[in-house]
């Protein structure tokens, strides 16, 4: 049975994945920051938080590793007055520097696999498509497209293809009540798209429901 990892499936997308992932007949690994309720705890701003969890599962081989956990803090803010150094600092401590940290941590069982990796990046990623506002969030997705694009080179080599993805506007936490799809569509679309993923399509940077997405 091959293994998945999930981050941040304490609710959300991250929840979903896990539960359909499980039904593809995956032994799935969740985190969330407390842990409880079969999920693994993991902070990922954490310095040591993900390679203590690698060294919990003691060299399990990780088949898909999903890079989900995420914070959106600046939506709102005041170009004026707003976005303050400490927004910054956190998160992009979870959106960028937690996601490279886990890759890292688990780098030694995803080779024992020779697995994927999947980035759950954003559409606000994209530097073509540049509505305004949420800057933090902006940039820190768009540095964690960049970070996905710079490992599927590295990868490439051992086997290890990297996907990067925008879920859909889901209707989470995060993504609020009048977003379009729910997470069960988006972890639907997602896991169809990790199953696709290969090393002739690593550094891809696609859309939930399988349309390429522009940088
Ligand atoms: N919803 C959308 O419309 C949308 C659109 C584009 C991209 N995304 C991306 O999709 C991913 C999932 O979003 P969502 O809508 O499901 O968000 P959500 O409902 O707010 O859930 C966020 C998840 O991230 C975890 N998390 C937050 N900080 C963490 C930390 N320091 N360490 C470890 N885990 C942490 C949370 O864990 P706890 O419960 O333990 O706090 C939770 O499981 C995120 O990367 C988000 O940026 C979402």
């Amino acid at each position: 049975m091959p293994t998945a990892l999930i981050t941040g499936a304490s609710r959300g997308i991250g929840a979903a994945m896990t539960r359909e992932l499980t039904a593809r007949s995956f032994d799935t690994i969740g985190t969330s920051t407390k842990g409880g309720d079969g999920l693994y705890p993991l902070d990922v701003t954490d310095p040591q938080g993900p390679a203590a969890l690698a060294q919990t599962l003691s060299g399990t081989p990780i088949d898909l590793l999903v890079c989900n956990a995420g914070l959106y803090l600046d939506q709102g803010q005041s170009l004026a007055t707003g976005y303050p150094a400490e927004m910054w600092a956190k998160e992009f401590a979870v959106n960028i520097t937690g996601v490279f940290l886990t890759v890292q941590a688990f780098l030694p069982a995803l080779r024992a696999a020779q697995g994927k990796i999947a980035i759950i990046s954003s559409q606000m990623a994209s530097h073509t498509r540049a509505p305004g506002g949420s800057y933090i969030y902006r940039s820190s997705k768009a540095a964690a497209l960049n970070l996905g694009r710079n490992l599927a080179t590295d990868l490439r080599p051992e086997g290890i293809a990297v996907g990067i993805y925008h879920p859909g506007w889901v209707k989470t936490d995060m993504g609020g009540a009048g977003a379009e799809i729910t997470p069960e569509a988006a972890a639907t679309g997602l896991s169809d798209r990790f199953d696709a993923l290969s090393i002739a399509t690593t550094g891809c940077f696609e859309t939930w429901d399988g349309r390429d997405h522009a940088y």
